[in-house]
């Protein structure tokens, strides 16, 4: 890094088990200066302590600074939002949908008005639905509103095809587009091994299986730690957009924006490719669709939506 170029900041709001793998990942990077923020008192400012401890160890310089309010959030170039409750077992996506609705609330309009220029990556679960409150509460852009799922599924399809096959993960290529619930659409016929579409190496009946299993990935990860839910690989394709924006990419990666009038959607915040940069969400790629294909999204659409008229009612009547 150049003498006076300034390092990239990042606030992460919610610094549990995703905001404080984030946080490891991206100091590991040497290039982002993190903020943690939490409600929790002192276990940001723990937490932060102590990442910069193991700065010495790990070869980085990066600033990681906790707290439990915003005034030190000011000016990021990107927010990304985990703060919320997680899925417990038995519990489903969308019975987080209250508490998870008040909390993004109210932590995008303290961050927005502190970084009005801020990139906004959405982790909070239901993931489209709290995109889509993000979205309306920063009033911000919609390239600048951005949630994430489809990399932490595309990456879960992935790596069971990858063991089913015994190839690299790098050789597998996927995207798994719509929201990020049971519906959530991996397209097989854009799902490729070396170049090779996926029906030429398994059969349909494992490939079911394989994308069953990719369904209900989340829930496989909450079943077996009875604590909590994911955040390693979420963690993971959080930094994943984020080196995508920040190094100005132009990465083709699925993630939730607002759709108006792709696909056939308006104002509708739903799982797409998305080409991200330096501008955030640059770009939708519009995929031809089969019409089976087609219905699948629709009916994926079809879940986000109704959640979505939920919260805008419950957003109402706290208005
Ligand atoms: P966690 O419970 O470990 O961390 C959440 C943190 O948010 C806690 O430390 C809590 O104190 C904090 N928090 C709660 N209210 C807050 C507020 N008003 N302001 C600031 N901080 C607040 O949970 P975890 O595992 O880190 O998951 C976080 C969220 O991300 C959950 O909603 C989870 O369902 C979601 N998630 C989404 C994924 C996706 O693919 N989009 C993948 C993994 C998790
Ligand atoms: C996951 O898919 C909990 O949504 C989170 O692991």
């Amino acid at each position: 890094m150049g003498e006076g170029m300034r390092r990239v900041k990042v606030t992460v709001v919610g610094a549990g088990n995703v905001g404080g793998s984030i946080a490891q990942r991206l100091a590991e990077k040497n290039w982002y200066d993190i903020v943690l923020v939490d409600i929790v008192e002192g276990m940001p400012q723990g937490k932060a302590l102590d990442l910069v401890e193991a700065g010495p160890v790990c070869a980085y310089d990066s600033a990681v600074t906790g707290a439990n309010s915003y005034e030190i959030t000011k000016d990021s170039d990107l927010v990304i939002i985990t703060s919320g409750i997680p899925r417990r077992p038995g519990m489903s996506r969308d019975e987080l949908l209250e508490t998870n609705t008040n909390i993004v609330s109210s932590v995008v309009r303290e961050t927005a008005k502190r970084s009005p220029d801020a990139i906004l990556i959405i982790v909070s679960n239901p993931l489209d639905v709290m995109t889509h409150v993000a979205s309306r509460v920063s009033g911000f852009p919609r390239n600048r509103v951005i949630g994430m799922a489809g990399v932490l599924d595309s990456a879960r399809f992935r790596s069971f095809i990858a063991e089913a096959l015994e190839v690299s993960v790098e050789n597998i290529h996927a995207m798994v587009l719509g929201g990020h619930g049971d519906s959530m659409v991996p397209l097989i016929r854009y799902t490729t091994v070396a170049g090779r579409p996926i029906n030429e190496w398994l059969s349909p009946d494992i490939l079911d299986a394989l994308i069953k299993r990719t369904r209900e990935g989340g829930a496989e990860i909450v079943n077996l730690l009875k604590t909590g839910s994911a955040f390693y690989a979420p963690a993971a394709s959080v930094v994943e957009m984020v080196e995508a924006i920040t190094k100005d990419q132009k990465k083709i990666l699925p993630c939730a924006v607002l759709c108006e009038g792709e696909y056939g959607f308006h104002d509708l915040v739903l799982g797409v490719p998305v080409k991200l940069g330096a501008n955030g969400a640059e770009a939708i790629m519009e995929y031809a669709l089969t019409t089976e294909e087609r219905t699948a999204l629709e009916d994926s659409a079809q879940a986000v939506r109704e959640l979505c008229e939920e919260v805008n009612q419950m957003m109402k009547k706290t208005a």
